[in-house]
């Protein structure tokens, strides 16, 4: 995979595409980074990137030619794709980062500033606009950085264990399961003994519910907004869920064993039938 950045601040991303498995990855040829600096190609003596708003208001708009000229420079693949990163733009999401891995063999990430970019070069020469969450960075930087790093960790061989993509966060629809590691107990609060018994099922078991769990308290718009898209493994979680939650409610409420439903119903007063409990059943104050 090639990644091209467009950006005024080349230097943010010389030290990230060094380090970590990135950093390994280019090593190994699995990644190619070129960073541009759109400075290079301002306009005039003092190489100008950003000029007023027409129609007034505060702050500066990157011009189109600079903007252009990079991506006609840095656009070398045929199955390439241009995405300038703005708070205006389409959420990224897992399935996206998945998408990008799967159909690209180029992405060009045009970082803004300022009040951001002639539209121009949104609608004419990117192929998507993307928001990478619903709050406003300073530029696009971090933003191009959260693109690289989720797909590049897709491209085969950049991480070390596959098997590790499958079943975290997003890939299922819901959240990661909680992780410990030693020592067992730290300061009084002990790993959860299940993790330690080493029986698997049971595991696999607790951390299915944990992950439901933690779900639910993080983000419940995962689970409450029903996708059709959600993989099987969503649903087969979700009625194990439903499972649980039915477990607990036993537990609070048990149901009336058969004996003393039938009892209960004999005695359950005629709705209109004067008794001495009050009309809901409570016994009288
Ligand atoms: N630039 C500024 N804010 C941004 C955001 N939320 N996503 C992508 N690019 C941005």
């Amino acid at each position: 995979m090639q990644f091209d950045v467009i950006t005024l601040f080349p230097a943010f991303f010389e030290t990230a595409l060094q380090v970590g498995l990135i950093g390994k990855a280019v090593e190994a040829g699995l990644l190619r980074f070129r960073v541009h600096d759109l400075r290079q190609f301002g306009i005039g003596p003092h190489r100008q990137v950003d000029d007023v708003a027409y129609g007034g208001g505060a702050g500066m708009v990157l011009r189109p030619e600079p903007l252009v000229a990079a991506i006609e420079q840095a656009r070398t693949e045929a199955r390439s794709r241009v995405v300038v990163l703005s708070p205006q733009g389409r959420l990224w999401t897992q399935a996206r980062a998945r998408q990008y891995a799967r159909e690209c063999d180029q992405i060009v990430l045009v970082c803004g500033r300022y009040e951001g970019i002639d539209e121009r070069v949104t609608a004419y020469w990117a192929d998507d606009e993307v928001s990478v969450g619903d709050y406003v960075l300073m530029g696009g930087e971090v933003a191009a950085w959260v693109v690289i790093e989720s797909v590049a960790r897709l491209i085969p061989g950049v991480v070390g264990n596959p098997e590790s993509l499958t079943f975290e966060s997003f890939e299922a629809g819901i959240l990661d399961y909680p992780q410990y590691t030693r020592p067992a107990v730290f300061r009084g609060y002990a790993v959860p003994a299940v993790l330690r018994s080493g029986h698997h099922e049971s595991i696999e078991r607790w951390r299915r519910l944990q992950a439901l769990r933690k779900t639910f308290r993080n983000r419940p718009d995962l689970i409450l907004t029903p996708r059709w898209t959600s993989p099987p493994v969503w649903w087969a979680w979700m009625a194990e869920w439903m499972e649980w939650v039915e477990a607990i409610l036993e537990k609070m409420y048990p149901a009336p064993r058969s004996e003393e439903a039938e009892d209960a119903s004999d005695h359950r007063p005629d709705r209109n039938e004067p008794t001495s409990e009050g009309p809901s059943g409570c016994p009288p104050r």
